[in-house]
This record gives C-alpha cells, sequence and structure tokens, in this order.
C-alpha cells in the first residue's frame, strides 16, 4: 500500500514509517520538524517538509502524490501539561490540522486513516484494565483534542465512507538502535531516567509518593513503540475487512514509577539518583490498558511486553546517541 505518515519525523511515527518499508509499503512522510527530526525518516521515504495548517501544501502533496492508500495520523502537539496551559494549541490547531488533513483526504479519495489517541480519554476508569468502551473523560485539553478528531472520523465514516481506527496509546516507550525518542522538552520518564544514567541531569523526579498504590507511585502500562508500530500496520491492513474500530494498546500489566526507576538502575547499573516531588495535578493513580480486543480481532501480538527488554531497547539508543539526532 501507499501510506502517507503524518509526523513520520517524530518518535512513534518515525518507527512506524520504518516499519511500513520492512513490510513493503511505500511510505510518504508530512513533517514540519516542529518536534521532528530529518533523519529520523528513513531514507527510503518520500519526505514532505509542510504543515498540515498549509492546506495549499496538502492539496500540492495529494496531487503529486496520486493513489495514497491510508493515512497514519500521528502530527499532534502531545502534551497535557503544555495543553493545560495553552488550550487553543490543542483545542483549535489539532482540531484545524485533523479537518484540513481529512478535507484533503476525501478529496484526494483516500479511504482508510489510523488515528493517533491516548489513554488520556480515560480520566476516570470504571474498572482496570480499561476497555475501549470505557466511558470518555478527557483529562485534558490534549485528550479533549484527540476525542473530538475520534468524532470527526465518525462523521467522515458515515458520510464518507471513510474507515479508521483510533489507537488509543497508553505510554509509548521503547527504542529501535536507528530511531528512538528525543523530544526537546522531555516528558517522558524512561528518557528522563536516562538522562540521569547519562549525567545529563542530577537526579530523577517521582511526581507524588501518597497515591494508593503498592509503592505510592503512579502505576503505568508501557508500550513499545515497535509493538505500537505494528498495531498500526494490523489495522491498516485489516480496515476494510474488520470495518472501523477503537482498540486500546498497552501490555495489560501496570509498573509503578519506582519499579521503572529500578529497572533503569539494573539495566543501566547507575545509582540514578532520585527525589520525591508533589504530585502533578490530573495524574490518576493507575491506568492500564485492556488491549484485548485488538489480539482477538487482528491478532496483534507484542513483541516486548516486558519492562526490562523495553528499557534495555532504550538504553541502547540513548547510550549509542547521548545527544540524540544531535540536531538542536
Ligand atoms: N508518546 C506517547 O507516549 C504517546 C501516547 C499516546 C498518544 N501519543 C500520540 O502519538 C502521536 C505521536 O507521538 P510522538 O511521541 O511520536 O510525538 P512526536 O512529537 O515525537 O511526533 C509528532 C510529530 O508531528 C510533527 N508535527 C506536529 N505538528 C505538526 C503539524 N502541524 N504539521 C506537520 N507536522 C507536525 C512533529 O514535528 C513531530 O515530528 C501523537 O499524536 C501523540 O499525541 C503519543
Amino acid at each position: 500500500m501507499k501510506i502517507l505518515v503524518t509526523g513520520g519525523a517524530g518518535y512513534i511515527g518515525s518507527v512506524t514509517a520504518a516499519e511500513l518499508i520492512a513490510a513493503g509499503h511505500q511510505v510518504i512522510v508530512l513533517d514540519n520538524l516542529y518536534q521532528g527530526h530529518a533523519a529520523a525518516v528513513p531514507p527510503e521515504a518520500v519526505f514532505i517538509h509542510a504543515d498540515l495548517a498549509d492546506k495549499a501544501a496538502l492539496a500540492r502533496l495529494f496531487a503529486e502524490h496520486p493513489g495514497i492508500d491510508g493515512i497514519m495520523h500521528f502530527a499532534s502537539y502531545t502534551l497535557v501539561g503544555e495543553s493545560m496551559e495553552k488550550p487553543l494549541l490543542y483545542l483549535r490547531d489539532n482540531l484545524v490540522n485533523a479537518a484540513n488533513l481529512l478535507e484533503a483526504a476525501v478529496a484526494a479519495g483516500v479511504r482508510r486513516f489510523i488515528l493517533s489517541s491516548t489513554a488520556n480519554l480515560f480520566d476516570e476508569p470504571e474498572r482496570m484494565p480499561i476497555e475501549p468502551d470505557n466511558k470518555i473523560v478527557p483529562g485534558s485539553p490534549y485528550g479533549e483534542s484527540k476525542f473530538f478528531i475520534e468524532r470527526m472520523l465518525h462523521w467522515f465514516e458515515r458520510i464518507y465512507g471513510l474507515r479508521y481506527a483510533s489507537l488509543r496509546y497508553f505510554n509509548a516507550c521503547g527504542d529501535t538502535p536507528e530511531r528512538g525518542e528525543d523530544h526537546d522538552p522531555e516528558t517522558h520518564i524512561i528518557p528522563l531516567i536516562l538522562q540521569v544514567a547519562l549525567g545529563q541531569r542530577p537526579h530523577f523526579t517521582v511526581f507524588g509518593d501518597d497515591y494508593p498504590t503498592p509503592d505510592g507511585t503512579c502505576i503505568r502500562d508501557y508500550v513499545h513503540v515497535v509493538d505500537l508500530a505494528s498495531a498500526h500496520i494490523l489495522a491498516m491492513e485489516a480496515l476494510d475487512r474488520i470495518g472501523s474500530r477503537k482498540y486500546n494498546l498497552g501490555n495489560g500489566s501496570g509498573f509503578s514509577v519506582m519499579e521503572v526507576v529500578e529497572m533503569c538502575r539494573k539495566v543501566t547499573g547507575h545509582p540514578i539518583p532520585h527525589v520525591i516531588g508533589p504530585r502533578r495535578p490530573g495524574d490518576p493513580a493507575i491506568l492500564i490498558a485492556s488491549s484485548e480486543s485488538i489480539r482477538r480481532e487482528l491478532g496483534w501480538q507484542p513483541r516486548y511486553p516486558d519492562l526490562e527488554s523495553i528499557v534495555r531497547s532504550a538504553w541502547e539508543w540513548h547510550r549509542s546517541r547521548p545527544q540524540g539526532y544531535g540536531e538542536r
């Protein structure tokens, strides 16, 4: 298939673009390099440096690359905390950018669409692990923007017949030897801890140790970026057969912040000093995904279900590229 990957110079998008190429698909990457890195784009992909806000650039893209079979939409503002300070980046820009993309896509006859959605839809879990049909209660303008895009997709399916899958990732993590996590600012737990092991930070700050969990720190479900990529490819290949779907993606088991710190100590051999800070507003105590439906319907099987292999893959990448892609 010929697949357009928006945000394909970013963390999850670039790994997915590389996995798509390895699986024999043709890839076009669109990215404005706001957070992404040109060096992360697989050399076999066509790279278009453009912003989703630029409708003329989108029209050009679809005119110059006819016959796109599907879109994987990773490009987004992505930070929960930032969305609580600058809500319109999320409630306006994420939505307008998605609408621009959808408008150009249906005009060009594209029939398949995969959305990067999020566990931030589930601020009030009814049961643990969280099923895809759990009540949607976005935890921030970021989560709300993903929910609105899911609703746009609902109407685009009804009106234009666009098939879609919304993949709600829990904590994306891990790296491949070629591509890894390099955000500025970095907000994700494993790279932050590994920066301490690399001597780039004096200590790691744990946001609260008084949650109702066994060690008092928050419990999250960590899912390897390569396993997210395989879920995208399975979903894209199956959309015609299964129809539109919403799947939660995680490993179905949770690890506390302190368990992640301990695993990073074991893998790196570094003492990794930590301090306890205040809770972060809006952090639920426990978030664990039920991925049962994607396993059952698409045969999704994570290759890196255990925390140790996730952290090892991240340490390999961060140790070999301590400055990330080195473009900043
Ligand atoms: N990282 C996680 O744990 C996680 C969890 C749940 C959902 N997600 C979602 O997955 C997707 C990818 O996340 P990531 O961690 O790889 O983020 P990322 O920031 O590394 O990648 C996003 C990419 O999109 C590009 N981009 C942003 N706005 C753009 C625009 N207007 N036009 C063109 N390109 C634009 C950025 O330059 C970047 O390369 C996002 O939609 C995010 O919300 C991520």
